[in-house]
């Protein structure tokens, strides 16, 4: 019983299941909304994907998926276990309830049995230590991540399972042991590396077994059993867990080894789907944790495919994905072991977005010469995100596009060529849009009428911590799109020259004229609780708004008919403009 409100609590979105009634915006980590269980005026009630519950500070109601379904459908707790059940597409098993948590405990007492046993014979196995120090393993990684060893012969833990008094039977369904053609028991893993794999509860649940040097399978994974989905559960998980929630970022890597070496080199938020490409609840699972997922994999062509692959998935979820790749024939385990952990690092922050992956991808695939990579690129320019991920492409492209010697009559012609791939009419203008809106959190009104960079950027203004970087442009108003960005930027201009203010917004923002600018800038603030704010964010803002003004004085020269010389002044401008981009974002704390 236990285990299906598990699954169903796994399965079923809390932020999805509140939000069918209730309007709910995202803050920071949760969502708000007004309470439907007083008549609440200020959206007090908040539901946390992370903890699965809702609260509403006002009135103090508060509960879970079951009591949400019980309240506002008016079921008690069995019907409201169906209705979810049914929506989860879960099969309920009734009146098992007691049988169930016995035949739990025993299938646990069992895993734990294994787990020991195999530690046990890790220590006395020469070969299975030599083994990891080849590999530069040492003790105290082997430790901490439980890795043990399986003996040959095939009947040790069988026997062992058996003098402890637990059901062969039952071990076989956890994957442990296996049958003969007579009906006898043997052990599953014979001459194996074993690597637990533990839930995100910390349950022990799965084994993964390598084989000692070559071979074939490589490894032995456990199939599905009573107590494991592989589709639910990622290696690393228990380990990672503490710093997904800290830093809404999650890394996704290939094997067993690869999280070993991540976590090794800092990268603690690092994961690996278990024998299985990345499945959707895998991705729902992540999503209850983080915002951002980096994908880790190798640069081999099944490397790029998976990661292809595992970023629709998790786009698909509403997480933001980066891609990286390895460099060529490594992994994040034979990197580490070649050039240390920065290298580790460092692979992870060359995260692309997919689309950008994409193209590049293609770009060392096909030269630009030829005309299959133009045939190519559209559909996945066709596929941008947002009009300013797609901007900033067609800047960078065109120039090289077929048949048309002018830049501006290039991006044109390629901008319309794409609209045509998606389906839409071409158009001459490109619209301003940041992105395009998710079907939720719906973006209270400030920004609404703000771009996500701007707000960024002002925000950085506010905060005194992060002044310094925010100051050197946002008073530049022709770096803003928006009429209200324009009009912030200006009011900053005019109220403080050329010196930032200091100490927080309560000593100067009287200072701001018109006077009901100084209003906006509270609500800016207001709602900026909760987000993060960093340098490589900042960073990443100036960049699309500078992308954005170069595609809008580009446009503004076409309808201008600009001379080069003018032209030439243009560029020069924005080229004064420029962030700093050699100054790395600081990676502390973002893993
Ligand atoms: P790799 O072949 O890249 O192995 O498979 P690896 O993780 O780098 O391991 P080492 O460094 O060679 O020891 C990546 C992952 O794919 C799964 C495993 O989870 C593995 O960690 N896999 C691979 C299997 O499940 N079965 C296999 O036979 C091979
Ligand atoms: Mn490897």
């Amino acid at each position: 019983m236990s285990d299906e409100r598990d699954e169903i609590r796994a399965r079923v979105d809390i932020v999805e299941l509140v939000g069918a009634s209730v309007r709910l915006e995202r803050k920071g980590k949760s969502y708000k909304g007004l309470c439907p269980f007083h008549a609440d005026k200020t959206p007090s009630f908040d539901v946390s994907p992370d903890t699965g519950r809702y609260t509403c500070w006002s009135c103090g109601e508060k509960g879970d998926i079951f009591t949400w379904v019980m309240k506002t459908q008016n079921v008690e707790f069995p019907e409201a276990m169906r209705i979810l059940a049914k929506m989860a597409n879960v099969t309920l098993k009734e009146g098992l309830r007691g049988q169930d948590s016995s035949q739990r405990e025993m299938h646990h007492a069992a895993m734990a049995e294994a787990q020991a046993f195999f530690r046990e014979q890790f220590s006395r196995s020469e070969v299975a230590r030599a083994y990891c120090s080849r590999r530069g393993l040492p003790d105290a990684i082997l430790e901490a991540w439980g890795v043990g060893y399986s003996p040959e012969g095939g009947e040790a833990l069988t026997a062992r399972l058996k003098r402890k008094g637990l059901s062969l039977a039952e071990c076989k369904a956890l994957f442990l042991v296996d049958q003969d053609a007579g009906g006898g028991f043997y052990d599953k893993f014979r001459g194996r590396l074993m690597f637990p794999i533990w839930n995100e509860k910390g349950e022990l649940v799965a084994f993964g077994g390598r084989i000692l040097g070559q071979g074939n399978p490589k490894y032995i994974n456990s199939s599905d059993t009573p107590l494991y989905r592989k589709s639910r559960v990622l290696y690393g998980m228990n380990r990672a867990k503490d710093q997904l929630q800290k830093s809404r970022r999650a890394v996704l890597v290939e094997g067993y080894l690869d999280v070993i070496a991540c976590h090794r080199a800092g990268v603690t938020s690092a994961l690996a789907s278990l024998g299985t490409s990345l499945s959707e609840e895998h991705a729902k699972l992540l999503k209850r944790w983080v915002e951002e997922v980096v994908i880790l994999y190798d640069s081999d062509a099944a490397g790029q495919k998976a990661a292809d692959r595992a970023s629709r998935i998790l786009a698909g979820e509403g997480l933001r994905v980066r891609i990286a790749l390895m460099p060529d024939g490594e992994d994040p385990d034979t990197l580490l072991g070649t050039s240390g952990p920065e290298a580790v690092v460092a692979a992870v922050e060359r995260g692309l977005k997919p689309m950008e992956y994409r193209v590049q991808a293609l770009e060392r695939a096909i030269p630009k010469e030829d005309p299959r990579f133009w045939v190519d690129v559209l559909p996945i320019l066709a596929e941008a995100p947002s009009e300013m991920e797609l901007d900033s492409l067609i800047v960078r492209l065109a120039h090289q596009y077929p048949g048309v010697t002018d830049v501006i009559r290039a991006q044109k012609s390629l901008r319309n060529d794409v609209l045509r791939a998606r389906g839409a009419k071409p158009s001459a203008a490109p619209e301003h849009s940041e992105s395009r809106p998710l079907p939720r959190p719906k973006p209270p009104s400030i920004r609404k009428r703000l771009t996500s960079s701007e707000v960024v950027l002002l925000r950085a203004f506010t905060d005194e911590q992060h002044r310094k970087s925010g100051w050197l442009f946002v008073s530049h108003p022709e770096l803003f799109s928006s009429e209200l960005a324009v009009r912030l930027a200006t009011s900053i201009k005019d109220a403080f020259g050329s010196e930032p203010p200091t100490g927080p917004p309560a000593h100067w923002l009287h200072r701001i004229e018109p006077e009901e600018l100084q209003g906006t800038f509270e609500e800016l603030i207001a709602d900026a609780r909760g987000d993060l704010l960093s340098e490589s964010v900042i960073v990443d803002a100036v960049q699309k708004l500078q992308q954005e003004m170069e595609q809008r004085n580009i446009n503004n020269a076409m309808a201008k008919e600009m001379s080069a010389a003018e032209r030439q002044q243009l560029l020069n401008r924005m080229k004064e403009m420029k962030p700093d981009k050699h100054k790395k974002p600081p990676t502390d704390g973002l893993f």
